[in-house]
């Protein structure tokens, strides 16, 4: 299969350097990652240790391909750009597969590219770019897709590619809910730890943190279901700390962001569920807040 990864950072660089084994795949990404590859091949260290050769860019208007699969894997904000960057690559056959956080990616994605080639997919792999060169596979996980257009045929071939290259795939039966169910435990945990600069596991010190993130939970939960996705608060909670107590170690995505002084995905996760939730009359008072926080954080970084 011939892939474009379009954002080869952490999580493109995973996916894209173990599809390289047994595929035809070029990474996109910033200049000194690329060149380090270029140079010595991509070093996957951690659950994976292996160096894989792939092809490499930085600009997609540099290459001249016709892309079976384009992994977008870009952070939310940059979609929008990313999708225009890559649009000439886009050909009748070309599958759009966003592998990223956020409730907004779909619908950006969808301004430009029709539904039958577009491709959702959730993930719990985890990665992190080391240094240029370099990506950790922090953890092992599963991932599901889903054909916008209903057509799991056109999915089914990227399934069997993904197992292949050891990324475990399946097939979603409803991948809007399985997006709305990962931005739910998103909206709780990332903001919550990244106000106090706290592993996900600290949560679980503290009866005030964990209501909170029941609260969250409660709130997040009922706009999702106002848009139909029909969860069961109880088991959303205990989805939630399930995933905290599985990454108890682990600093949040929104977290490491700060950190770095970059923007975080705030707006595509808790923002959206503000929105969402104010068009269908859902209060969403501790959404809104943690929004307004962390858009403070990322200006006084
Ligand atoms: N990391 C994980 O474990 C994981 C797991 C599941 C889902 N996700 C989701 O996957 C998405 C990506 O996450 P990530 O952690 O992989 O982010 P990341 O490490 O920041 O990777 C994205 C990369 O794309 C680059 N980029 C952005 N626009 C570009 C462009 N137009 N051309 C070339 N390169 C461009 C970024 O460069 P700059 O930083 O210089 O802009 C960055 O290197 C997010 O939505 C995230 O929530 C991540």
């Amino acid at each position: 299969m011939n892939i474009l990864v379009m954002g080869a950072g952490s999580i493109g660089s995973l996916f894209g350097g173990l599809l390289s084994l047994d595929n035809d795949v070029t990474l996109i990404g910033r200049k000194p990652h690329m060149k380090k590859i270029e140079e010595k091949g991509l070093k996957i260290v951690g659950k994976t240790d292996v160096v894989v050769y792939p092809k490499v860019a930085c600009n997609p208007r540099e290459i001249k391909l016709e892309p079976d699969v384009i992994l977008l894997t870009v952070k939310s904000y940059d979609t929008e750009r990313a999708i225009c960057d890559i649009k000439d690559l886009i050909t009748e056959g070309t599958m759009i597969m966003s592998l990223q956080n956020g409730l907004d990616n779909l619908e950006k994605i969808l301004s430009h590219v029709k539904k039958e080639n577009v491709v959702a997919a959730v993930t719990t792999e985890a990665a992190m770019l080391l240094e240029p060169g370099v990506v950790e596979h922090t953890g092992k996980g599963k991932t599901v897709l889903g054909h916008l257009g209903d057509d799991a045929k056109k999915v089914k071939p990227i399934v069997d590619t993904f197992n292949r290259a050891g990324l475990r795939s399946t097939i979603s039966t409803n991948i809007q809910r399985d997006i709305w169910r990962k931005a739910i435990v998103n909206s709780c945990i990332n903001p919550v730890t990244a106000i106090f600069g706290i592993r996900n596991g600290k949560i679980l010190e503290s009866e005030t943190l964990q209501d909170l993130v029941e609260r969250v939970c409660k709130e997040s939960t009922s706009v999702a279901n106002s848009m139909g996705m029909n969860f069961d608060l109880s088991e959303m909670k205990e989805e939630v700390f399930r995933v905290i107590r599985d990454t108890a170690n682990n600093y949040s995505s929104m977290v490491q962001s700060l950190r770095r002084k970059s923007r975080t995905e705030i707006d595509s996760i808790n923002g959206y569920i503000c929105n969402t939730g104010k068009k269908n009359g859902v209060d969403v008072t501790l959404n809104e807040l943690l929004t307004k926080f962390i858009k403070i954080m990322e200006v006084y970084k």
